[in-house]
């Protein structure tokens, strides 16, 4: 199966050519150890690497989303009975999940090839129509982020996924013809963290919609297992178990935070197996508290108590107030602080939930209980 990738591992900002640039350095805040392991490497090609062989290559080693599995399985084996290509497939749901590991199962299980791309990559007709004339049949094409795909990316895909033709307009003003040339039949698979954002015309035209959801403890521990053999770590139940507990239900902070675990075996106890004291001891010193949280999700929680007394506050407050970038606190953060009953979105804002201010050594006051309701 043939993988031709042109995804960068963070937003890549497209050049005057349309060439995908490196992303600009981040603002740099105090530091603290761990507080990264939520984001992208220090160096994203080679976290890319890594992470490429630690994904499961068929549906069977996928483990965990089994409504999705279940639905994928049988749209594979129709598809294949009739010797058609796929249905078009959205795939949303928090980062790190797992959207782009399905696509290239669902390629190399219908034994054709996948096109990696990130709609912001697809700025100009010709970055997009340049992917669609060169797909082989059946090929699946994946395109992150695509609620960030430019319109006139967007309508080029129109008449691409429906008729599997590609309409290009030649020349300018009342000279301008179209012309339309056909296409191999293909499967787009959509990934998205912002189901929401994207326009109808371009929802509707997928035949297979499916949310990607975080992982149960019990799902993401034999993750941990399997990563941690294609790694060649030694690891107990416990040191697993607790590895997958800080992970956010989230795959690839597990992946992530089993390497810090390892190299800090590596140095700290040479010889020795990752244990579940080992994991906790490690994952302490890099700031990853009991419940996965790291130091921005702390600091987030802590300026909502401390700065406005739990009162209700606005995502671009609290992204003033935090020095945090508003999309990424809703993308990236909150999806878990939500799930794990930390935080509340209310008509008038966002509030830390009770449980979130005893987790950090607060005492909710009574009026906060009263906002609830
Ligand atoms: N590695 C990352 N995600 C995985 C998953 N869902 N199943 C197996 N291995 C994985």
């Amino acid at each position: 199966m043939a993988i031709i990738s042109s995804k960068q591992s963070q937003k890549p900002e497209p050049d005057k050519n349309g060439v995908a640039q490196k992303p600009k350095q981040e603002r740099s805040r105090p530091s603290e150890a761990g507080e990264s392991l939520l984001k992208s490497a220090a160096n994203p090609e080679e976290m890319g690497k890594q992470e490429e062989s630690l994904r499961p290559q068929k549906l069977a080693d996928y483990i965990g989303q089994k409504d999705l599995k279940d639905v994928l399985e049988i749209a594979i084996k129709a598809a294949k009975a009739r010797k058609e290509t796929l249905d078009h497939l959205l795939l949303y749901g928090p980062p790190g999940l797992g959207k782009t590991t399905m696509a290239l199962i669902l390629a190399s299980e219908m034994g054709v090839g996948c096109k990696i791309t990130t709609a912001p990559a697809l700025e100009r007709p010709r970055d997009i129509a340049g992917l669609l004339v060169n797909l082989q049949p059946g090929d699946v094409l994946f395109i992150d982020e695509i609620h960030r795909l430019p319109r006139v990316t967007e309508e080029i895909l129109y008449p691409a996924m429906e008729d599997f033709r590609l309409d290009i307009t030649i020349g300018k003003g009342q000279s301008a013809r179209t012309r339309s040339i056909p296409l191999q039949r293909f499967t787009l698979v959509g990934a998205t963290t912002r189901v929401g954002a994207l326009t109808s015309p371009l929802r509707d035209r997928f035949g297979i919609i499916q949310r990607l959801r975080f992982y149960e403890l019990e799902e993401l521990t034999p993750i941990v297992k399997r990563t941690a053999e294609i790694l060649s770590t030694p690891i107990t139940d416990d040191g697993a178990i607790e590895i997958a507990r800080r992970a956010r239900g989230t795959p690839r902070i597990a992946n992530r935070l089993l390497r810090r675990v390892r190299d800090y075996v590596e140095v700290k106890r040479k010889g020795s197996a990752i244990t579940g004291a080992i994991a906790s001891e490690a994952l302490e010193l890099f700031n990853v508290d009991p419940c996965g949280l790291d130091w921005t999700d702390r600091r987030l929680l802590t300026v909502m108590i401390e700065n406005f007394s739990g009162k209700p506050v606005g995502l671009d407050t609290l992204a003033a107030a935090t020095g945090e970038d508003a999309q990424t606190i809703e993308e990236v953060y909150e999806p878990y602080l939500l799930q794990i009953g930390y935080l509340q979105r209310t008509p008038r804002g966002r509030i830390p939930t009770p449980a979130a201010w005893k987790h950090l050594g607060y005492q909710p006051p009574d009026s906060q209980l009263a906002l609830l309701h």
